[in-house]
């Protein structure tokens, strides 16, 4: 006999839809695999009349969010409406209901996490967040659960599809920004407010979760270094080719010699042959080394309606397996509690490219390599391609160097008369 359990689902949408779609074609699977009959009970969306992918019972839709985590016939909430409010204070009150909650959304669990974590434990019931990060990719099981017996001590990862698109098509096919941002909105991966994919919110939000999970650590949002890819063109992508690189976005989290922990999300060249620089499109990965297990690598499709759906279904299968086997709560990693501090950004060493937009004049390489000389940042390689009556792109690779000593050269560089342009730096990363 298999245990019937009511969802919920607020939000019916992209990836609503998706969940209640996999509920349903998945039915019989799902009780003969698990002996789960899991119902949609209740489902609130913000338009009755829309057409939608899935057929639901009469009754079972509602406008009224408060309709679905107060349903006495509903045992599992599962929250894919994104944002912090009204999210947070409707998983509040599903949990405070004696609810068990699945949800997709990463910005409430970044920001609401201690709180929404505080009031399971007191209700015992579970909160699971497996499609907040990465979407399809078990990244949060793999951690809490299969590298368990390590200490983690670094973590990269290529977490935001949309720019991951954005870059590997500018790159592949030359295309503009602006085109390959609408291809990404139009293939459905983009955040409804494509400003937080571009400028890097979107990868630390989940990487304040995966800090917190892998490192027990807890990060804010506003620790986490960010610089966007707005400012990186068709010739940076070109050079990077040159010099044997690609320029992905990264997200680092790494724990130092002196058990600090380093945090931030930055376009980055990483060495074209390195593995992170072949996932291309709207995939994501993350590379983790364990003390135990070293390097292993995620990869998957990290945002898009089924992927992400399949993770908030497999977090609700969990979830209905220990309700209806009366099993243990979840362990989960958010409570513990390392209390890592993060390196202030200035303190951060990496090796860098620069692209100086310059006048074409003699002594002017001269000046600009006597400031980084100064600053005691060593040059690995310099290109500088044609003669123009105007201004040249000059590239300059330079070794390992503090932040702070980095910061300091580009400022006096950018008062010089002939550098023309704010100067773009990419970091340099070997992940
Ligand atoms: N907008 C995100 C991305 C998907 O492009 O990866 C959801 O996290």
């Amino acid at each position: 006999m298999a245990h019937q359990l009511g969802i919920g689902l607020l939000g019916l949408g992209n990836v609503g839809g998706g969940v209640a779609h996999l509920l349903i074609e998945g039915r019989d699977r799902l009780i003969e695999r698990r002996g789960l009959q899991l119902e949609v009970r209740r489902a609130a969306v913000r338009d009755l009349s829309r057409p939608r992918r899935v057929e639901l019972p009469p009754g079972v839709l509602t406008t009224d969010p408060g309709a679905v985590v107060d349903d006495p016939d509903v045992q599992i909430v599962a929250e894919q409406m994104g944002g912090i409010e009204p999210a947070r204070t409707l998983l509040l009150r599903a949990l405070r209901n004696g609810k068990d909650v699945v949800t997709a959304n990463k910005a409430v669990i970044a920001a609401c996490g201690d709180e929404l974590f505080q009031v399971a434990a007191q209700q015992g019931v579970d909160l699971m967040f497996e499609a907040s990060v990465c979407g399809g990719i078990p990244i949060i099981r793999s951690l809490t659960e299969g590298l368990v017996a390590n200490r983690i001590q670094s973590l990269y990862g290529i977490l935001n599809g949309t720019t991951n698109y954005i870059l590997t098509r500018m790159t592949e096919e030359g295309g503009t920004f602006e085109e390959m941002l609408g291809q990404a909105q139009a293939k459905g991966f983009a955040e409804p407010d494509p400003t937080f994919d571009i400028d890097g919110t979107d990868a630390a939000q989940k990487l304040v979760i995966l800090a917190r999970i892998a490192f027990g650590s807890a990060v804010r949002l506003e620790q986490v270094f960010r610089e966007g890819i707005d400012r990186i063109g068709s010739q940076d992508i070109a050079f990077a080719r040159e010099l044997g690189y690609t320029i992905k976005l990264l997200a680092v989290a790494k724990l130092t010699q002196d058990s600090r922990l380093e945090v931030r999300v930055h376009p980055a060249m990483i060495q074209a042959q390195a593995l992170l620089a072949s996932i291309r499109n709207e995939f994501n990965a993350v590379e983790v080394v364990g003390d135990a297990v070293g390097t292993q690598v995620f990869y998957g499709r990290g945002a898009g309606q089924l992927p992400t759906a399949s993770a908030v279904v497999s977090d609700i299968v969990d979830v209905a397996s220990r309700r209806s086997g009366g099993g243990r709560r979840a362990e989960n990693d958010w409570t513990r509690e390392e209390r890592l501090p993060v390196v202030p950004v200035e303190e951060v060493v990496t090796s860098y490219y620069f692209r100086f937009v310059v006048l074409d004049q003699p002594g002017v390489l001269a000046q600009i390599t006597q400031i980084l000389a100064t600053e005691q940042i060593s040059i690995e390689s310099v290109i500088q391609h044609g003669r123009s009556e105007d201004t040249v792109p000059l590239i300059i690779m330079t070794h390992e160097a503090p932040e702070r000593a980095m910061r300091r050269a580009v400022a006096r560089i950018d008062r010089l008369s002939m550098v023309r342009e704010p100067t773009l730096v990419i970091r340099v990363e070997r992940p």
